[in-house]
């Protein structure tokens, strides 16, 4: 079996995020969104909460699955056999710091990342902007699931 992972914070899944999900689920019998636990950032959502907004956005697929990793993605793909990460790449910003760490990861245990463009619609997205527009009441509906909008109205109108 094929099988990718795409793992990454998701605090919270994005429209970008479920795009490069829904694409890889086409070029592989499954993907596995593997949400990372690590504790060191600061995060507006828990782990249960980022885990439940992504099983809800990802239901539309059948060959994907939700899963958490603590520690090194390599050894969650050791784990899982699991052979490839696949990451969406939305400008030449990002490439720097993901070619080192696919670099890494094929070093360390021999597994290879593949890129993904990102949507050009998606190219100035990211989990954090949305927070920032969020937190200052601007409309997030068309840059996350309806189940992370959902959540994200409740946690600001709950403050
Ligand atoms: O959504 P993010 O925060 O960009 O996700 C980053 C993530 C979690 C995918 C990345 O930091 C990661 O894989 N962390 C686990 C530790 C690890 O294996 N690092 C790569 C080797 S240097």
């Amino acid at each position: 079996m094929r099988r990718a992972v795409c793992p990454g914070s998701f605090d919270p899944v994005t429209l970008g995020h479920l795009d490069i999900i829904g694409r890889a689920s086409a070029l592989y019998d499954e993907v596995v969104v593997a949400v990372g636990m690590n504790a060191s950032k600061n995060r507006m959502f828990s782990f249960e909460e980022r885990t439940d907004m992504l099983r809800e956005a990802t239901a539309q697929y059948g060959n994907v699955v939700v899963d958490s990793f603590d520690g090194l993605i390599v050894d969650f793909c050791k784990a899982r056999d699991v052979q490839v990460i696949v990451k969406g790449l939305r400008a030449i910003s990002d490439f720097d710091y993901e070619l080192q760490m696919a670099q890494m990861n094929h070093g360390l245990a021999g597994v290879e990342t593949m890129f993904m463009t990102t949507n050009p619609l998606y190219s100035f997205l990211s989990s954090s902007l949305v927070k920032e527009v969020a937190t200052y009441g601007g409309d997030i509906s068309g840059l996350v699931p309806e189940a992370a909008g959902r959540r994200l109205a409740a946690r600001f109108a709950a403050s």
